[in-house]
């Protein structure tokens, strides 16, 4: 349906990256992936996901820094740009790493704009994160809502979207940002809360919970995440942003309690201190994205859940 398309996906062997790898692939499309493989979770997993495509005809592999690429050759054949590279995680981001966000999430971002520039028939859809908003008292996100990130993560993932949109106010370069709430599925990342607590529910093991368990959190499966990709592209709108989440929430409570009941094993709780730039609810409103690119998730969260429990079983060798 997509064939002749050649895309580029930055952060192709991340989480993210690497489904929307393996699905534009599928579409009968061409990719050309770069990744510098960042040590902020093991290497050794972004191989793995990567070894899913890595010998597909059709994927162009190339392990580099986005700073350091020669992106020139690369945007001259490519029809759209997902970019996906970030370094991720907000807890992470405070003190001597952050000059790594401002890196890999700032100044990749305006190299990119930069390249993307001299090839405005080039669609950019750039991955931003429902942490822009930071610690908002409304119910339901809106587009429109306040920005006001509480962690320097979400200053970084708020300055690429801005310094997007101004690339396209200003030098038409045509972007689409796509605001993800918390993201799940096979290969989350490693550092991300529900790996973690599906990964001490299969061990056995304590699991610290920042703050008593009430916040409550969007969750996003990977292929609502990915068919937003491509409906962004297809119904690409240069200048818009769009929440992409499920709709609806719960409490970290409620998400350990569905954990206990769907592995049968009983999670050892340490309720800790609240993490700084931790945000106390999100829920996306998805009208917008809706009306305007056709998006409607469709995993549910006991299904998803259910899925990444079965993958995590496997890829820790359990049973
Ligand atoms: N996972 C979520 O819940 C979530 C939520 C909101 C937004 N996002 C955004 O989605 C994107 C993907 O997130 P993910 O969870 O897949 O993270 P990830 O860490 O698994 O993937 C990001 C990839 O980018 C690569 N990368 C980082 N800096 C790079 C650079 N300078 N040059 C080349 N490659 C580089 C990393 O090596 C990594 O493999 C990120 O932009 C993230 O900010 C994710």
């Amino acid at each position: 349906m997509l064939k002749s398309k050649v895309c580029l996906v930055t952060g192709c062997a991340g989480f993210i990256g690497s489904h929307l790898t393996e699905r534009l692939l599928a579409e009968g499309c061409s990719v050309v992936g770069i990744d510098v493989l960042r040590d902020y979770y093991d290497p050794a997993i972004k191989k793995q996901n990567l070894s899913n495509f890595i010998n597909n005809k059709d994927f162009e592999f190339h392990q580099a820094d986005l700073n350091k690429i020669d992106l020139n050759g690369i945007i001259g054949k490519v029809t759209c740009v997902f970019h996906e590279a970030a370094q991720a995680g907000v807890r992470a981001s405070w003190g001597e790493e952050f000059n790594i966000y401002v890196n890999d999430n700032i100044l990749a971002t305006h190299k990119l704009l930069e390249a993307l520039k001299e090839h405005k028939e080039v669609k950019l859809i750039f991955a931003s994160s429902s942490s822009v908003y930071g610690d908002s008292a409304q119910d339901q996100l809106f587009e429109s809502s306040v920005l006001n990130p509480v962690s320097p993560y979400g200053v970084t993932k708020l300055s690429a979207e801005k310094l997007a949109l101004v690339y396209w106010q200003n030098l038409q370069v045509p972007v689409v940002s796509l605001r993800y709430f918390t993201v799940f599925g096979p290969r989350q990342r490693p550092d991300m809360g529900l790996y973690k607590f599906i990964k001490a529910a299969l061990l056995n093991e304590e699991i610290v919970i920042y703050g008593d368990g009430n916040q409550k959190r969007d969750f996003t499966y990977i292929t609502d995440i990915i068919e937003a990709n491509i409906l962004a592209m297809k119904n690409h709108i240069p200048g818009e942003c769009f929440n992409i989440g499920s709709g609806s929430n719960q409490t970290i409570n409620d998400v350990l309690d569905k954990i206990e009941k769907l592995t049968g094993n009983k999670i050892k709780r340490v309720y800790s201190t609240k993490a700084r730039g931790d945000v106390n609810s999100t829920r996306a409103n998805i009208g917008n994205a809706h009306k305007k690119i056709g998006y409607d998730p469709k995993m549910s969260f006991e299904k998803g859940l259910m899925n990444q429990i079965d993958y995590m079983r496997k890829s820790l060798k359990i049973g």
